[in-house]
């Protein structure tokens, strides 16, 4: 897939939308918001450090998949500020404190680091983001099954356009600063610096629901983050071998259909009928 469609999909994020949105599982729904928290701050430094890169790079081809890169995740970090917003007016207004000291981390890596800094950085999250794409999509019953589709479709329409742009910011890397022991601290440094800015934000939501001290609430949470780390930690390891190359990791079957039923306009697709995540997409959704 490396022909890119910039989507712009009309999300709804009504009021009724709960910060719980899988009231099932009240951990998993601050786990993803919190990662939506983070959005908005690192994919304009995404979008940037991209940008910075084209202007060394000649190929027509590559700087034109960069742009369509820029271009899907402009629309990511829009959707969630939307979505951030809804969070922060249903109970949880000191994200904005979070999101004020996202912004100040954001401008300092900026500042302080190289070219190649930013670009190690985007192809790591990158592969982060990779790896979780293929996860959401292989447990999306178990994660998203019975959760407000609203929610659950932003999230997947997310993930789809991660696994759809997967080679992008790695092959600016390589074509600007290639080198892998750089590429693989890129890949680390990206992932705890993601992963600890979400936790950050979960637990503030956690603990203002009071769950955050509750035994029970923790067991179900580091439950959560254990499934994650044991699903995700040995495919990032494939991803930090020398020579790796996203190309070489097929697209899931689901993602290909949901690509399809989109260029097609059919099915339940972008919004996905959270009740039945096995059926095939592009069928047409029921009355
Ligand atoms: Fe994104
Ligand atoms: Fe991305």
């Amino acid at each position: 897939m490396d022909e890119l469609t910039i989507r712009r999909i009309p999300f709804e994020f009504p009021e009724d939308i709960e910060p719980h949105w899988n009231a099932a599982k009240p951990e998993w729904s601050h786990m993803v918001n919190g990662a939506s928290l983070v959005m908005p701050y690192l994919e304009p430094y995404l979008i940037q450090s991209v940008r910075a890169g084209m202007k060394q790079i000649e190929d027509p081809e590559l700087k034109a998949v960069a742009s369509d890169y820029c271009g899907q995740e402009g629309q990511h970090f829009r959707q969630h500020k939307r979505f951030n917003d809804l969070l922060a007016d249903k109970g949880y207004p000191e994200l904005r404190e979070l999101e004020d000291r996202m912004t100040e981390g954001y401008r300092r890596i900026t500042e302080k680091h190289s070219l190649r800094f930013h670009l190690a950085y985007a192809a790591g999250f990158e592969s982060m983001a990779l790896v979780i794409g293929h996860w959401l999509v292989r447990d999306r019953e178990y994660l998203f099954g019975g959760s407000d589709p609203r929610v659950a479709s932003l999230i997947l329409w997310h993930f789809v356009e991660e696994i759809e742009h997967k080679n992008a910011a790695l092959d600016v890397y390589n074509a600007v600063c290639p080198g892998y022991f750089y590429r693989l601290f890129g890949l680390f440094y990206a992932s705890f610096h993601v992963i600890a800015l979400s936790r950050r934000a979960y637990r503030s939501m956690l603990r203002k629901d009071g769950l955050w001290t509750k035994p029970s609430s923790r067991l179900r949470l580091w439950k959560e983050v254990t499934r994650f780390l044991a699903l995700v930690l040995p495919h990032m390891l494939r991803c930090s071998v020398p020579g790796h190359d996203p190309r070489k990791i097929e697209d899931p079957q689901w993602v290909v259909d949901w690509v399809q039923a989109y260029r097609d306009g059919q099915g339940s697709v972008p919004i996905l009928d959270t009740q039945n995540l096995a059926a095939p997409l592009g069928e047409p959704r029921p009355a």
